[in-house]
């Protein structure tokens, strides 16, 4: 028997012993905001069993000895987020963000097998809405969360400023509170109980994107966004320019002409007194 077939055999035994099976990729997909749940598919986790989960190359979550631990990644994205089921494996991830979207993988090794199990997820980002207004107008804001009563913190950013323009905090009481340090929106924004807001006096320099966060206990966070665009407003400065130059040259056209209609008729004038003149002088032998 050559070294090769022993080679064969020997995988062949190890395969039949210690399996190896390795499922398909499942792919999830879920708005921002969402929990996920991602399964072993084992309903009772034996005592010697090692669970292993990964993000990644990094491991984020294990069982050994029925001992479950959680790790993190370095940028610390999975920060309260991370709950495993000491029987089951199962891992869910709370209040998800698009950072989370990747590739999930669960190794279980028990005393004969190691089952791999790879998960494929995909966090996706709200779309904004998108909100059009005048310069000097106001634009209102207006999230539709039907059970915006169920959350304790309504919170409102601008582009990547990490502190919210407007909050409600309930456990504060109901009066929203605006960002004190902040020029841009000063005394121009008026945060309701239902989660609307509304910008007054609008400037283009209030175009673009406004995040709202609304966070409650025991119930996944919302996210929405809106995408503001503030026109500036009536005519611009070179269109002013432009309708000026219109109607100058429009009025000297107006006014040459009538100059010249009446230079026209005055030479029409003399020659018309010339043929009188001569008709009475044809007309005088008679
Ligand atoms: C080990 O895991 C395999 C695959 O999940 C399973 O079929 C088997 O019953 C397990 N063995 C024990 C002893 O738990």
């Amino acid at each position: 028997m050559g070294i090769a077939n022993l080679m064969f055999l020997l995988i062949l035994f190890v395969n039949g012993v210690f399996g190896v099976d390795t499922d398909a990729v499942k792919t999830l997909e879920l708005m921002e905001g969402e929990p996920v749940i991602l399964d072993t598919c084992i309903t009772k986790l034996q005592k010697d069993d090692v669970v292993e989960w990964k993000f990644g190359s990094n491991v984020i979550a294990t069982i050994k000895a029925n001992n479950p631990l959680l790790y993190d990644t370095a940028d610390a994205r999975f920060t309260d987020k991370l709950q495993i089921n000491d029987q089951t494996g199962d891992l869910t991830i709370r209040n998800t963000r698009t950072t989370h979207s990747g590739l999930y993988e669960v190794k279980i090794t028990n005393i004969t097998h190691t089952t791999h199990r790879r998960f494929s997820v995909t966090v996706l980002d709200p779309i904004p809405t998108k909100v059009s207004v005048t310069e000097g107008d106001s634009a209102i804001l207006k999230p539709n969360i039907g059970d915006i009563d169920m959350y304790d913190v309504i919170d409102w950013k601008f582009e990547d400023r990490s502190t919210p323009i407007a909050q409600i905090n309930k456990q504060n009481g109901k009066n929203p509170s605006y960002d004190e340090t902040d020029e841009q929106f000063r005394d121009r924004l008026h945060l309701d109980q239902t989660g609307f807001l509304t910008i007054t006096n609008t400037k283009t320099t209030d175009s673009g994107l406004y995040k709202l966060q609304v966070i409650g206990t025991n119930i996944a966070i919302k996210h929405r966004k809106f995408r503001v665009t503030v026109n500036e407003s009536g005519l611009s400065t070179g269109s002013i320019f432009l309708i000026c130059v219109c109607v100058i040259g429009l009025i000297l056209a107006v006014v040459g002409f009538f100059i010249c209609k009446r230079r026209r008729s005055q030479q029409g004038g003399d020659k018309g007194n010339e043929v009188q003149d001569r008709l009475k002088s044809s007309s005088e032998p008679l």
